[in-house]
């Protein structure tokens, strides 16, 4: 894989060696180009000797032009990275500028192109970063990250880049060519987001979960070199990269589209938060409002976790429990009850869990339990989808694991 690696003026481009590195050991070629920003956090004398080639940065230069022009640069590259990408060039590539090289090749590729953001907490959040993220993700750029943690202004909060294994991992899986991964060659089904139970063709029951844990740990299957199914409810997200995504509604379709799915898979993690009731009947019309009082008649929906754990050939099945209260105690219950290989437990509520970027978590087996703290969604997916895999390969055996190193401290 040919990569035209950005390397934009933020702290976190100490890193850039490092990144060269990882996309190197999966056989990339890297060809750096640098803002002159960059080259006041780290040298080209580095960035040279690791990426084995000369380093871009001036538009200008005849020598180097004359070599490779901008546009065979722009075409040479199978995907465009920048990490980390400060808030000004999100913003030049929102404007459509082209005042240096980078910026000039963002414009005249037709690669995907994936931002590691990389700032201060403040200037992350900031509404016309925000904006500027949203513009990008909606043209189709590839954001990851950032991270949540200390930054190097001293301050805690989401704007730390990605650690560079994570970014190389995600890079790889952007062109459909999977790359090296604890789960390569494994298939992972996950289901994701809420179900809607209808009650009469306007109405429907539903819950507040926004699919954003799911598509992350679908999206860290991904980058760990799985085939992933993603069965997902209703959701307002971009699909995670190099997934197929089946889009059901209610929890009955959601079970026969998991179980579709389920027969060759060697994992299934069920993050969906499906409607545990759904009404009797559907009424055909619209109900009106007759009476002082109504009730609606529920019945209980078909249970997909269960069902999956209690086949004959089961995969390696996660589930995860969403507590207001004793999450552990009531969690553990539930491993047992449904026969699971793993839970993944956190609590709820109006501030912690629903519809937010970052998530904690205690997961538990059978004789132990880790706990996870507060990190980005991203970050907490992977470091869950790592785990999974390490009990996986303990259970089912280790004659089929790649020959790489599982990392399991949550650092
Ligand atoms: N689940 C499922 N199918 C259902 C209900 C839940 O697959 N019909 C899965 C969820 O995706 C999640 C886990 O089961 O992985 C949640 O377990 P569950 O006992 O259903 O949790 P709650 O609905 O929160 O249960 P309770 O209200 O009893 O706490």
């Amino acid at each position: 894989m040919n990569i035209v690696l950005g390397i934009t003026g933020g702290i976190a481009a100490y890193k850039a060696p490092d990144l060269v590195r990882r996309l190197r050991e999966r056989g990339a070629e890297v060809q750096i180009v640098m803002t002159n920003s960059a080259e006041e956090f780290v040298t080209s004398t580095a960035l040279q000797a690791v990426s084995g080639k000369p380093i871009r940065s001036n538009l200008w230069d005849k020598e180097a032009e004359a070599a490779m022009s901008h546009i065979e640069l722009a075409r040479w590259a199978d995907v465009v990275l920048i990490a980390p990408a400060t808030a000004e060039v999100m913003a030049r590539i929102v404007s459509g500028g082209a005042p240096d090289l980078l910026t000039t090749i963002c414009l005249a590729t037709e690669a995907p192109i994936a931002l590691a953001p990389a700032m201060n907490r403040v200037m992350w959040s900031n509404l016309a970063t925000q904006a500027n993220r949203e513009v990008l993700e909606h043209r189709g750029i590839h954001i990851i990250g950032p991270g949540i943690g200390s930054q190097a202004c001293g301050e805690e909060g989401a704007g730390r880049m990605l650690e560079p294994d994570l970014i190389a991992a995600t890079v790889f899986n952007l062109t459909g060519g999977k790359g090296q991964g604890l789960l390569e060659g494994k298939k992972v089904v996950v289901t994701a987001g809420p179900t809607r139970e209808p009650i009469d063709p306007v109405r429907y029951i539903t819950n507040r979960s926004s699919g954003k844990m799911g598509y992350a740990i679908a999206g860290a299957a991904v980058a760990q070199g799985a085939d992933v199914v993603l069965v997902s409810g209703p959701v307002n997200l971009r699909e995670p990269p190099g997934t197929e995504v089946v889009n059901v509604e209610s929890a009955e379709e959601m079970y026969a589209a998991t179980h579709a799915a389920i027969e060759d898979a060697d994992i299934f993690i069920a993050a969906a938060a499906v409607a545990d009731y759904r009404p009797v009947a559907v009424v055909k019309q619209k109900i009106k409002k007759n009476d002082e009082a109504m009730s609606l008649e529920l019945t209980r929906c078909p249970d997909i976790l269960a069902s999956i754990a209690a086949l004959d050939v089961a995969p390696f099945t996660v589930g995860f429990a969403a507590e207001t209260e004793n999450v552990v105690e009531y969690a553990r219950g539930k491993l047992e009850k449904k026969n699971l290989d793993m839970i993944i437990a956190n609590r709820v509520g109006r501030d912690c869990g629903f519809d937010r970027d970052d998530n904690s978590a205690i997961v538990l087996w059978d004789g132990g339990e880790r706990e996870f703290p507060t990190s980005s969604k991203v970050e907490l997916a992977r470091n869950l989808i790592e785990l999974a895999a390490e009990h996986f390969y303990a259970e089912r055996g280790s004659e089929t694991q790649p020959g790489l190193t599982v990392i399991t401290n949550n650092d």
